[in-house]
This record gives structure tokens, C-alpha cells and sequence, in this order.
């Protein structure tokens, strides 16, 4: 039998149906624009791939790496940029894709530093959003699906870099917990 980790609690069939409409929904917006699409890894790489791929638009991609938290469940508030943008963003519209804007320190950081660039804009399309751990208001375009407080695993989300491959989103439980 299959092991599973964690309780799911989004399945790959909402979260296929639920990219679908952001996609139509970003293709619509940015209609006629210049749009780079900024990943933020590595928690956004498996909602980078499907989304990039539901846009029905021309775009270009690129991906950032940061990282803001330690290896544990418990966010340290300080995030670093590891790597540079490879592409040119000024003038050109920017949509940050992150896997989940929990905080919103890190969507706040990225927001500023790439401002510097000239962008003729930036938004930000995340896949999961807890709004009752937001410390800095921060303004979030798109959202997957809101979720409440609880450590989420799987869909590129990991716990100590582990379960990102998880296809579908997960609460951590103690099992995987003793796991990693
Ligand atoms: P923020 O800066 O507090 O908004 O946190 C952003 C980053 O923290 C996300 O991009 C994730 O990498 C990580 N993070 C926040 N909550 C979770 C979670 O429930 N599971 C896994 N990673 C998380
Ligand atoms: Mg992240």
C-alpha cells in the first residue's frame, strides 16, 4: 500500500482545476503586456511548472532562490537572496509566483528589491496563502487557496527540505515529522 504523509488536504485534481483558472484568469489581465514570470524557489517549482503552463499568453521565466526560514517548521523573519534575476525586468510587468505567503516577509523583500529594477509593474500569484500569519501587509493578487495555520507539506512545500515531491498538499503529522 502506498505510504502517505501527512492528512492531505488538497487534492491534485483541486489544485489542476484550481491552476486552470488562474491561468485563464492571468492570461486575461496581462493580455497584450510584457510579462515575466519570477519563480521563487525551490518552494514554487512545481506551481511554477503547472502555472506557466496554463497561461495561455506569451511569457518569459525566470527564478529567484531566497530563503527566509531555518530547516524547521519556525520562521526566523529573515530572508536572503541566494541568486540574481537572469533576465532584464525593466519596464517589462513582473508576477512573483511563490509557493505560500504565510508571513508576507518574504513577498515584501522580494516586492523591494526588485522595485529597484524599473518594472512597469509587479504582482504577486501564490498557490497557498494563511492570512491569519500575516505580520506585514503585503498585496497579493492572486491566491490558490487560502488555508488556515497549520505547517503544510507536499506541492513543492517541504519540512527540513524533505516532501516537496509530495504530489498533493499535506498537513505535516507527527509520522513524517519523526520521518525527516
Ligand atoms: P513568509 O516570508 O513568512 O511569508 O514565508 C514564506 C516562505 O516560508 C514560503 O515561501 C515557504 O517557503 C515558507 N513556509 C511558510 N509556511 C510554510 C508551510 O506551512 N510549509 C512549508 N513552508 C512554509
Ligand atoms: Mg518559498
Amino acid at each position: 500500500m502506498e505510504r502517505m504523509f501527512g492528512r492531505p488536504i488538497i487534492t491534485q485534481e483541486q489544485m489542476r482545476s484550481r491552476i486552470r483558472e488562474l491561468g485563464r484568469q492571468i492570461s486575461a489581465d496581462y493580455a497584450g503586456k510584457d510579462l515575466v514570470l519570477v519563480g521563487v524557489l525551490k518552494g514554487a517549482y512545481a506551481f511554477f511548472a503547472d502555472l506557466a503552463r496554463a497561461i495561455r499568453i506569451p511569457v518569459r521565466i525566470d527564478f529567484i532562490v531566497v530563503t527566509s526560514y531555518g530547516t524547521g517548521a519556525k520562521t526566523s523573519g529573515k530572508v536572503k537572496l541566494v541568486t540574481e534575476l537572469t533576465e532584464q525586468i525593466k519596464n517589462k510587468d513582473v508576477l512573483l509566483v511563490e509557493d505560500i505567503v504565510d508571513s508576507g516577509l518574504t513577498v515584501q523583500y522580494l516586492m523591494k528589491t526588485l522595485a529597484k529594477r524599473k518594472p512597469n509593474s509587479i504582482q504577486v500569484c501564490t498557490l497557498l496563502s494563511k492570512p491569519d500569519r500575516r505580520v506585514v501587509n503585503v498585496p497579493v493578487q492572486y491566491i490558490g487557496f487560502k488555508i488556515p495555520d497549520q505547517y503544510v507539506i507536499g506541492y513543492g512545500l517541504d519540512y527540513q527540505q524533505k516532501y516537496r515531491n509530495l504530489p498533493y498538499l499535506a498537513v505535516l503529522d507527527q509520522a513524517s515529522e519523526k520521518d525527516a
